[in-house]
Protein backbone atom coordinates (compact mmCIF):
# COMPACT_ATOMS: atom_id res chain seq x y z
CA UNK A 1 0.00 0.00 0.00
CA UNK A 2 2.73 2.51 0.96
CA UNK A 3 4.27 2.01 -2.38
CA UNK A 4 1.40 3.98 -3.95
CA UNK A 5 1.92 6.80 -1.87
CA UNK A 6 3.56 10.12 -3.02
CA UNK A 7 6.91 9.17 -3.00
CA UNK A 8 9.06 10.62 -0.27
CA UNK A 9 12.16 12.57 -0.88
CA UNK A 10 14.46 14.48 1.48
CA UNK A 11 18.21 15.45 2.12
CA UNK A 12 17.41 15.49 5.88
CA UNK A 13 15.48 12.80 6.15
CA UNK A 14 17.45 10.32 7.77
CA UNK A 15 15.00 7.51 8.28
CA UNK A 16 13.94 7.34 4.17
CA UNK A 17 17.62 4.92 4.01
CA UNK A 18 16.98 3.05 6.48
CA UNK A 19 14.97 -0.16 5.70
CA UNK A 20 12.24 -1.13 7.91
CA UNK A 21 12.67 2.33 9.92
CA UNK A 22 9.71 2.42 12.41
CA UNK A 23 10.54 5.78 13.30
CA UNK A 24 10.78 9.13 11.08
CA UNK A 25 13.77 10.20 11.88
CA UNK A 26 14.85 14.09 10.73
CA UNK A 27 18.22 15.68 10.70
CA UNK A 28 18.26 19.39 12.43
CA UNK A 29 22.26 19.69 12.24
CA UNK A 30 25.20 17.68 12.19
CA UNK A 31 24.75 16.24 15.64
CA UNK A 32 21.13 16.10 16.66
CA UNK A 33 18.01 14.40 14.30
CA UNK A 34 14.21 14.92 15.66
CA UNK A 35 12.64 11.05 15.95
CA UNK A 36 9.04 10.92 15.55
CA UNK A 37 6.86 8.06 15.63
CA UNK A 38 2.95 7.47 16.89
CA UNK A 39 1.18 4.27 18.00
CA UNK A 40 -2.60 3.47 19.21
CA UNK A 41 -5.02 0.89 19.73
CA UNK A 42 -7.83 -0.59 21.36
CA UNK A 43 -7.80 -1.65 25.33
CA UNK A 44 -5.79 -4.95 25.61
CA UNK A 45 -6.17 -4.50 29.55
CA UNK A 46 -9.43 -3.84 31.38
CA UNK A 47 -7.33 -1.20 33.55
CA UNK A 48 -7.79 2.32 32.51
CA UNK A 49 -4.46 3.06 33.99
CA UNK A 50 -2.30 0.03 32.92
CA UNK A 51 -3.64 0.37 29.45
CA UNK A 52 -2.22 4.11 29.44
CA UNK A 53 0.73 2.81 30.80
CA UNK A 54 1.29 0.12 28.39
CA UNK A 55 -0.13 2.20 25.16
CA UNK A 56 2.79 5.12 25.87
CA UNK A 57 5.51 2.37 26.66
CA UNK A 58 4.14 0.67 23.45
CA UNK A 59 4.90 4.09 21.41
CA UNK A 60 8.24 5.10 23.33
CA UNK A 61 9.21 1.67 22.27
CA UNK A 62 10.56 3.17 18.44
CA UNK A 63 12.52 5.68 20.30
CA UNK A 64 14.29 3.77 22.87
CA UNK A 65 15.28 1.29 19.85
CA UNK A 66 17.13 3.95 17.66
CA UNK A 67 18.52 5.01 20.98
CA UNK A 68 17.27 8.52 20.90
CA UNK A 69 15.87 10.30 24.08
CA UNK A 70 11.98 11.17 24.64
CA UNK A 71 11.70 14.25 24.42
CA UNK A 72 7.83 15.46 24.44
CA UNK A 73 4.45 13.27 23.71
CA UNK A 74 1.17 14.36 22.41
CA UNK A 75 -2.15 11.93 23.36
CA UNK A 76 -4.30 10.86 20.88
CA UNK A 77 -8.00 9.63 22.26
CA UNK A 78 -10.83 8.12 20.67
CA UNK A 79 -13.70 7.99 22.91
CA UNK A 80 -17.54 6.76 23.62
CA UNK A 81 -18.41 10.14 26.01
CA UNK A 82 -22.17 8.99 26.46
CA UNK A 83 -21.10 5.26 27.42
CA UNK A 84 -18.19 5.58 29.45
CA UNK A 85 -17.39 7.40 32.87
CA UNK A 86 -15.29 10.44 32.30
CA UNK A 87 -13.25 8.92 35.08
CA UNK A 88 -11.78 5.67 33.04
CA UNK A 89 -10.44 8.29 30.32
CA UNK A 90 -8.64 10.25 33.24
CA UNK A 91 -7.09 7.34 34.30
CA UNK A 92 -5.85 6.30 30.79
CA UNK A 93 -4.49 9.64 30.37
CA UNK A 94 -2.76 9.56 33.82
CA UNK A 95 -1.59 5.84 33.00
CA UNK A 96 0.05 7.30 29.59
CA UNK A 97 1.82 10.43 31.51
CA UNK A 98 3.20 8.73 33.98
CA UNK A 99 5.49 6.64 31.66
CA UNK A 100 6.11 9.59 28.98
CA UNK A 101 7.19 11.25 32.64
CA UNK A 102 9.36 8.26 33.69
CA UNK A 103 10.82 7.95 30.28
CA UNK A 104 11.99 11.43 30.41
CA UNK A 105 9.54 13.48 27.95
CA UNK A 106 6.29 15.40 28.89
CA UNK A 107 2.80 14.84 27.51
CA UNK A 108 2.35 18.43 25.29
CA UNK A 109 -1.11 18.22 24.36
CA UNK A 110 -3.16 16.09 22.38
CA UNK A 111 -6.64 15.60 20.59
CA UNK A 112 -9.65 13.80 21.15
CA UNK A 113 -12.38 12.47 18.98
CA UNK A 114 -15.75 10.76 20.02
CA UNK A 115 -15.63 7.17 19.11
CA UNK A 116 -17.88 3.97 19.80
CA UNK A 117 -14.63 2.63 21.00
CA UNK A 118 -11.99 3.42 23.00
CA UNK A 119 -8.86 3.75 21.80
CA UNK A 120 -5.66 5.52 23.07
CA UNK A 121 -1.97 6.34 21.58
CA UNK A 122 0.28 8.72 21.45
CA UNK A 123 3.02 10.42 19.15
CA UNK A 124 6.07 10.41 20.29
CA UNK A 125 9.65 13.00 19.71
CA UNK A 126 12.55 12.32 20.67
CA UNK A 127 16.53 13.34 20.21
CA UNK A 128 19.27 11.25 18.75
CA UNK A 129 22.75 12.04 17.93
CA UNK A 130 22.65 10.83 13.68
CA UNK A 131 26.21 9.63 13.99
CA UNK A 132 25.16 7.39 17.02
CA UNK A 133 22.04 6.24 16.03
CA UNK A 134 21.27 2.21 16.08
CA UNK A 135 19.58 1.05 12.85
CA UNK A 136 18.22 -2.42 11.55
CA UNK A 137 21.32 -2.62 8.69
CA UNK A 138 23.97 -2.87 10.72
CA UNK A 139 24.36 -6.56 11.60
CA UNK A 140 27.28 -8.53 11.06
CA UNK A 141 27.78 -12.73 11.04
CA UNK A 142 29.00 -13.37 14.17
CA UNK A 143 26.91 -11.24 16.28
CA UNK A 144 24.27 -12.57 19.02
CA UNK A 145 20.94 -11.51 19.45
CA UNK A 146 19.60 -10.71 22.27
CA UNK A 147 15.65 -9.94 23.11
CA UNK A 148 14.80 -8.13 26.50
CA UNK A 149 11.07 -9.23 27.29
CA UNK A 150 9.64 -12.49 26.79
CA UNK A 151 7.12 -13.25 24.03
CA UNK A 152 3.46 -14.11 24.53
CA UNK A 153 1.46 -10.86 25.03
CA UNK A 154 -0.88 -11.05 22.06
CA UNK A 155 -1.51 -14.85 23.15
CA UNK A 156 -2.51 -13.70 27.10
CA UNK A 157 -4.21 -10.59 25.65
CA UNK A 158 -6.37 -12.74 23.23
CA UNK A 159 -6.99 -15.32 26.60
CA UNK A 160 -7.51 -12.27 28.39
CA UNK A 161 -10.32 -10.90 26.15
CA UNK A 162 -11.78 -14.76 25.76
CA UNK A 163 -12.28 -14.57 29.51
CA UNK A 164 -10.14 -17.64 29.89
CA UNK A 165 -7.69 -15.46 31.76
CA UNK A 166 -8.01 -12.98 34.22
CA UNK A 167 -5.79 -9.92 34.49
CA UNK A 168 -4.10 -11.44 37.96
CA UNK A 169 -3.34 -14.69 35.69
CA UNK A 170 -1.29 -12.80 33.40
CA UNK A 171 0.15 -9.86 35.68
CA UNK A 172 3.55 -10.46 34.98
CA UNK A 173 3.07 -9.88 31.47
CA UNK A 174 1.23 -6.78 32.14
CA UNK A 175 3.91 -5.41 34.45
CA UNK A 176 6.31 -6.91 31.27
CA UNK A 177 4.20 -4.46 28.91
CA UNK A 178 4.15 -1.32 31.17
CA UNK A 179 8.17 -1.97 31.36
CA UNK A 180 9.61 1.00 29.14
CA UNK A 181 12.72 0.06 26.96
CA UNK A 182 14.48 2.83 28.52
CA UNK A 183 17.16 0.86 30.52
CA UNK A 184 17.90 -1.78 27.90
CA UNK A 185 18.45 0.96 25.13
CA UNK A 186 20.94 3.11 27.76
CA UNK A 187 22.92 -0.24 28.46
CA UNK A 188 22.92 -0.84 24.67
CA UNK A 189 24.28 2.27 23.83
CA UNK A 190 26.85 2.52 26.47
CA UNK A 191 28.05 -0.82 25.04
CA UNK A 192 27.75 -0.10 21.82
CA UNK A 193 26.00 -2.61 19.78
CA UNK A 194 25.53 -3.23 15.56
CA UNK A 195 21.65 -3.53 15.21
CA UNK A 196 18.37 -3.16 17.17
CA UNK A 197 14.63 -2.89 16.43
CA UNK A 198 12.18 -3.39 18.98
CA UNK A 199 9.51 -6.43 18.57
CA UNK A 200 5.72 -5.21 18.16
CA UNK A 201 3.00 -6.08 15.86
CA UNK A 202 4.85 -8.16 13.31
CA UNK A 203 6.32 -10.33 16.18
CA UNK A 204 9.60 -11.65 16.07
CA UNK A 205 9.40 -13.70 13.17
CA UNK A 206 8.45 -10.35 11.71
CA UNK A 207 10.80 -8.23 13.33
CA UNK A 208 13.86 -10.44 13.08
CA UNK A 209 13.21 -11.18 9.37
CA UNK A 210 13.66 -7.36 8.84
CA UNK A 211 17.17 -7.11 10.50
CA UNK A 212 17.96 -9.80 8.26
CA UNK A 213 16.77 -8.66 5.49
CA UNK A 214 17.71 -4.67 6.26
CA UNK A 215 21.54 -6.37 6.89
CA UNK A 216 21.46 -8.68 4.00
CA UNK A 217 21.97 -11.63 6.65
CA UNK A 218 20.52 -14.63 8.07
CA UNK A 219 19.64 -15.02 11.18
CA UNK A 220 19.66 -18.08 13.23
CA UNK A 221 16.63 -18.23 15.89
CA UNK A 222 17.39 -20.97 18.65
CA UNK A 223 13.53 -21.76 19.25
CA UNK A 224 14.25 -23.98 21.98
CA UNK A 225 15.77 -20.61 24.09
CA UNK A 226 12.71 -17.97 23.19
CA UNK A 227 11.55 -16.94 26.61
CA UNK A 228 7.56 -16.79 27.18
CA UNK A 229 5.49 -15.17 30.10
CA UNK A 230 4.20 -17.47 32.14
CA UNK A 231 0.78 -19.36 30.23
CA UNK A 232 1.66 -18.22 27.03
CA UNK A 233 2.19 -21.64 25.53
CA UNK A 234 -0.81 -23.38 27.54
CA UNK A 235 -2.93 -20.61 25.72
CA UNK A 236 -0.83 -21.73 22.43
CA UNK A 237 -1.84 -25.18 23.22
CA UNK A 238 -5.41 -24.48 23.69
CA UNK A 239 -5.30 -22.52 19.98
CA UNK A 240 -5.97 -19.40 21.25
CA UNK A 241 -3.95 -17.45 18.51
CA UNK A 242 -5.14 -14.32 17.73
CA UNK A 243 -5.62 -13.12 14.06
CA UNK A 244 -2.23 -10.88 13.70
CA UNK A 245 -0.09 -13.79 14.98
CA UNK A 246 -1.54 -15.72 12.09
CA UNK A 247 -1.14 -12.64 9.58
CA UNK A 248 2.32 -12.50 11.00
CA UNK A 249 3.10 -16.78 10.33
CA UNK A 250 1.48 -16.52 6.82
CA UNK A 251 3.46 -13.51 5.74
CA UNK A 252 6.48 -14.79 6.75
CA UNK A 253 6.39 -18.32 6.11
CA UNK A 254 8.47 -18.46 3.08
CA UNK A 255 11.52 -16.82 4.99
CA UNK A 256 12.12 -19.83 7.61
CA UNK A 257 14.28 -22.67 6.63
CA UNK A 258 13.58 -25.79 9.09
CA UNK A 259 10.68 -25.23 10.34
CA UNK A 260 9.34 -28.72 9.67
CA UNK A 261 11.44 -29.65 12.96
CA UNK A 262 9.68 -27.44 14.92
CA UNK A 263 7.48 -27.85 17.97
CA UNK A 264 4.31 -25.97 16.78
CA UNK A 265 3.61 -24.29 19.77
CA UNK A 266 7.62 -22.43 19.67
CA UNK A 267 6.31 -21.42 16.11
CA UNK A 268 3.53 -19.77 17.56
CA UNK A 269 5.37 -18.03 19.74
CA UNK A 270 7.93 -16.61 17.38
CA UNK A 271 4.88 -15.19 14.95
CA UNK A 272 3.41 -13.88 18.33
CA UNK A 273 1.92 -9.87 17.92
CA UNK A 274 3.80 -8.36 20.72
CA UNK A 275 2.21 -5.02 22.29
CA UNK A 276 5.10 -3.36 23.90
CA UNK A 277 7.98 -5.94 23.23
CA UNK A 278 11.50 -5.85 24.12
CA UNK A 279 14.39 -4.75 21.91
CA UNK A 280 16.07 -7.18 19.58
CA UNK A 281 19.60 -6.27 19.33
CA UNK A 282 22.83 -7.39 17.84
CA UNK A 283 25.74 -7.45 19.16
CA UNK A 284 29.07 -8.33 18.06
CA UNK A 285 30.50 -11.64 19.71
CA UNK A 286 32.93 -9.69 21.66
CA UNK A 287 30.46 -7.38 23.56
CA UNK A 288 27.96 -10.23 24.04
CA UNK A 289 29.09 -10.85 27.44
CA UNK A 290 28.99 -7.82 29.07
CA UNK A 291 25.52 -6.58 27.00
CA UNK A 292 24.42 -9.24 29.15
CA UNK A 293 25.97 -8.88 32.25
CA UNK A 294 25.30 -4.95 32.33
CA UNK A 295 21.74 -6.00 31.10
CA UNK A 296 21.27 -8.08 34.00
CA UNK A 297 22.81 -5.91 36.56
CA UNK A 298 19.63 -3.34 35.70
CA UNK A 299 17.42 -6.04 36.18
CA UNK A 300 16.55 -6.33 32.05
CA UNK A 301 15.52 -10.08 31.73
CA UNK A 302 17.80 -10.09 28.46
CA UNK A 303 17.65 -13.79 26.81
CA UNK A 304 20.30 -14.72 24.07
CA UNK A 305 17.79 -15.82 20.91
CA UNK A 306 19.54 -16.38 18.07
CA UNK A 307 22.89 -15.13 16.02
CA UNK A 308 23.61 -13.87 12.51
CA UNK A 309 24.77 -15.41 9.74
CA UNK A 310 26.54 -15.40 6.53
CA UNK A 311 24.14 -15.50 3.35
CA UNK A 312 20.89 -16.35 3.83
CA UNK A 313 19.83 -12.77 2.85
CA UNK A 314 16.71 -12.15 4.89
CA UNK A 315 15.83 -15.64 5.83
CA UNK A 316 15.60 -17.25 9.42
CA UNK A 317 17.10 -20.28 10.39
CA UNK A 318 15.04 -21.86 12.93
CA UNK A 319 17.71 -24.20 14.92
CA UNK A 320 15.50 -26.61 17.62
CO1 LIG B 1 8.99 -0.41 16.26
Amino acid sequence: MLSQLPYIDHPDLLSQEIPFADAAIYRLNDSEALVQSVDFFTPVVDDPYKYGQIAAANALSDLFAVGARPLTALNLVSFPVDCLESDILVKILQGGAERVHAAGGVVAGGHSIEDDEPKYGLCVTGIVDPGKMITTCGCSPGDQLYLTKPLGTGLLTTALKGEILTETDISTAIEGMIVLNKVAAEVMVAVGVSACTDITGFGLIGHASELAEASRVGIKIFMKDLPAYPQALEMAEMGLVPAGSHRNRDFYFSRLDGHENCDPLLLDLLSDAQTSGGLLIAVAKERAEILEQKLTERAVPVCRVGEVVAGSSGRLLLEV
